[in-house]
């Protein structure tokens, strides 16, 4: 069995965009053939579930697993929409009570008793306790940032925290990219924030209402056409998986000439 491939989805502000690529970067690798547990672990404002529309079906979370020893059998739900994508929720209340080790030792036997291929390990925008676990455990953390100068200063400021704990590689995700407002002038293209930013790219999602209305009843990449965002998702897997890939590849109606100036 090959290893499994840990990836911490973070950044040091809220509302970014971190459990909305979680959740579709998910399904993407599930639909791509590639075992993957989606893991909560944005301790008290747990939402991965309801985004996942998985609320219903979920009975333990991860404190259960690591601090109270139900078995993971038990707490991991399988999505009804692909057969290779599983859950664990956060805990709603957190209070330090895993321990880094323990937390290792879970995914460490997770891994290999699923024999998965991917576990994507949602976080909370911040410094909090999740951080330091996922980054004990991550081979990569993928960082999210909006298209706008402080989110992606923050993102330059979350890879230096995430160095310092030892995370072995960081990449970034452009959330909410604007294509418009590049056209306009407005905001800076691809190739100006590939300069400014010292975290190597690794995709561009554009902003998308439709994925706003989706969330809401819990539906994800599965259940759209081809549009652009659901490509830019599967760029991003086919990226993880190691394959050399454009990074606006197969976008439909977008000037990529004046997007990557
Ligand atoms: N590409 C996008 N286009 C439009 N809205 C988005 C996009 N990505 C995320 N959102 C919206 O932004 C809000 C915050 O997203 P969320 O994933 O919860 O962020 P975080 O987990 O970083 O706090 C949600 O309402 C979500 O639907
Ligand atoms: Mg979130």
């Amino acid at each position: 069995m090959s290893k499994t491939n840990i990836i911490m989805i973070t950044s040091c502000k809220g509302g970014v965009g971190k459990t909305t690529v979680c959740a579709n970067l998910g399904m993407t690798l599930a639909k791509l053939g590639k075992k993957t547990l989606m893991l909560d672990c944005d301790f008290g404002m747990r939402c991965l579930d309801l985004v996942c529309g998985l609320e219903d079906r979920c009975m333990y979370d991860l404190c259960d697993v690591v601090v109270r020893h139900i078995s993971y059998d038990k707490a991991i739900v399988r999505d009804e929409r692909s057969e290779n994508l599983y859950f664990l929720a956060a805990p709603y209340r957190y209070e330090n009570d895993i321990e880094p080790s323990d937390f290792k030792s879970f995914i460490d036997g997770v891994s290999q008793a699923l024999e998965l291929d991917y576990i994507l390990i949602d976080t909370h925008g911040g410094n909090g306790p999740e951080i330091e676990l996922g980054a004990a455990v991550c081979d990569t953390a993928l960082i999210v940032a909006t298209h706008q100068s402080a989110s992606l200063r923050a993102a330059e400021r979350t890879n230096q925290r995430l160095c310092d704990l030892g995370v072995p590689k960081t990449q970034l995700i452009i959330n909410c990219f604007d294509a418009d407002g590049v056209k306009s002038g407005d905001m800076p293209g691809i190739i100006d924030i590939i300069d400014k930013t010292s975290v190597k790219l690794i995709g561009v999602i554009p902003t998308d209402h439709t994925f706003v209305l989706a969330q809401r009843s819990g539906k994800l990449v599965d259940s759209f056409g081809i549009t652009n965002t659901v490509r830019a998702f599967f760029n991003i897997a086919l990226r993880l998986e190691g394959m050399s890939i454009p990074l606006m590849k197969d976008f439909k109606k977008t000037d990529r000439r004046i997007i990557l100036k």
